[in-house]
């Protein structure tokens, strides 16, 4: 289906620069969600009381190349709809859809500010890359919380201003320059940012991000035509403003005073009596790097179940350890039995020190018990949960129901 809709820069611009880097093959990637262990902790991270499901309807609005495909082929049993306002990236995950006959996957070469017409809600939307680059990313948002069904998840990622102070310095630099997305302008940014003085803000993400090893990706993060970056309070105030009601980052320890140097700091007290909104706020400020925002959220008139350890609930809940929790055993300081650490987390602050005891408890986590028949310790699981070790089951309830 196409829309009336202004020609817009940017399904221009990824026209010819599509994101991300098309693939052909999704052999890889099938195959790491083929056991479900992965989507029931995908699924509990959104909904912790609900029980498993793995049918729902998702909308990946701003689908891009390949995430539409993606999310078909790990959730066979899910109707999956991806939109896109560049045919290039319909086109390549049409493709996809084809090789590995995606027939839960249906594309529209549609505008997110048009989705109503689709006249369909949506268990799941994942927005994710997309809303920063939008001319009004408000009216974007609206037009998604229309179509999320009444117990729906949002699943957004935006930039974050200052991890990418670099990236909007070279921006700037190449609009007052005149330099283009186009191959000429692109090999000269290269060769430019090949000589990038040492200490630049930016040059961390050059050496440490691997798309920019490929030039529809820089041309992507240095020379979109439109990206506005959120910092905490703004990803709030977007929230709010669109009928939202903010549930949880995707990684919630690094925006936690507890859970990294902080905790071992006086500032840490400081922080952990603000206010939870700014409790993160002041993290990012802290931590100085973060370049994006990963969250969930619901609609504003179906508040999200809250994961609490401080009432009757807790010794019910079953926890699942998360894909990349692990326990090491290495350079421990004296009187540690174990460090727990999620792999997945780039900032290496974010571990829990664990006793025999903690480690034991850790260790008889299966997704089957519950927390009291592990061991009645709330402090622990709660530290558990906020350093991404665990996600909660809420479904059952079976101790203190
Ligand atoms: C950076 S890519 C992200 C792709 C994908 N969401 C991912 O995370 O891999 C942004 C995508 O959003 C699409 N897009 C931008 N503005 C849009 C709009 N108003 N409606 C629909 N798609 C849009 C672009 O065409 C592009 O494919």
């Amino acid at each position: 289906m196409t829309t009336e809709r202004e020609p817009d820069p940017i399904a221009a611009f990824y026209e010819h620069h599509p994101y991300p880097p098309p693939i052909d093959d999704l052999d890889r990637y099938r195959r790491g969600w083929a056991d479900g262990r992965l989507r029931r902790i995908e699924h509990h991270r959104r909904w912790p009381s609900a029980p498993f499901r793995d049918d729902h309807s998702i909308l990946i609005a701003g689908c891009g190349t390949s995430q539409a495909a993606k999310y078909a082929a790990r959730y066979p049993n899910a109707r999956v709809t991806g939109i896109d306002a560049s045919a290039t990236s319909i086109e390549q995950t049409r493709r996809l859809a084809e090789r590995y006959r995606l027939d839960n996957l249906d594309l529209r070469l549609m505008a997110i500010e048009d989705v109503g017409q689709l006249d369909e809600s949506f268990d799941q939307v994942v927005c994710t890359g997309v809303l920063h680059h939008l001319a009004e990313p408000e009216v974007g948002l609206r037009a998604l919380r229309d179509v999320l069904a009444p117990q729906g998840a949002l699943d957004a990622m935006l930039y974050a201003p200052y991890g990418r102070t670099g990236v909007y310095m070279i921006q700037e630099y190449c609009r007052m320059l005149g330099v283009r997305p186009e191959p000429g302008d692109i090999d000269d940014l290269v060769a430019s940012l090949r000589e990038l003085p040492t200490g630049h803000p930016l040059g961390p993400l050059l050496r440490n991000t691997p798309d920019f090893a490929n030039d529809d990706a820089l041309a992507d993060a240095l020379l979109n035509p439109r990206d506005q970056a959120y910092s905490v309070p703004g990803v709030f105030a977007l929230l709010a403003g669109t009928g939202f009601q903010f549930d949880r980052w995707i990684r919630q320890a690094p925006y936690r005073p507890q859970c990294g140097v902080l905790g071992g700091l006086p500032h840490g007290e400081r922080i952990a009596v603000l206010p939870i909104e700014q409790q993160f706020a002041a993290l990012e400020l802290y931590r100085g790097t973060m370049v994006r925002h990963s969250f969930i959220a619901h609609r504003d008139d179906d508040p999200p179940t809250t994961i609490r350890f401080d009432g009757e609930a807790w010794g019910g809940y079953v926890p699942i350890r998360t894909a990349n929790s692990v326990a090491v055993q290495e350079r421990l300081p004296a009187g540690v039995a174990a460090a727990l650490l999620n792999r997945a987390h780039t900032y290496p602050d974010l571990i829990l020190f664990a006793t025999e005891e903690q480690q034991r408890r850790f260790e008889l986590i299966d997704g089957q018990r519950t927390i009291d028949e592990i061991a009645a310790d709330a402090a622990f699981f709660e530290r558990l949960w906020w350093h991404d070790l665990i996600v909660i089951d809420a479904s059952a309830q079976r101790c203190h129901e």
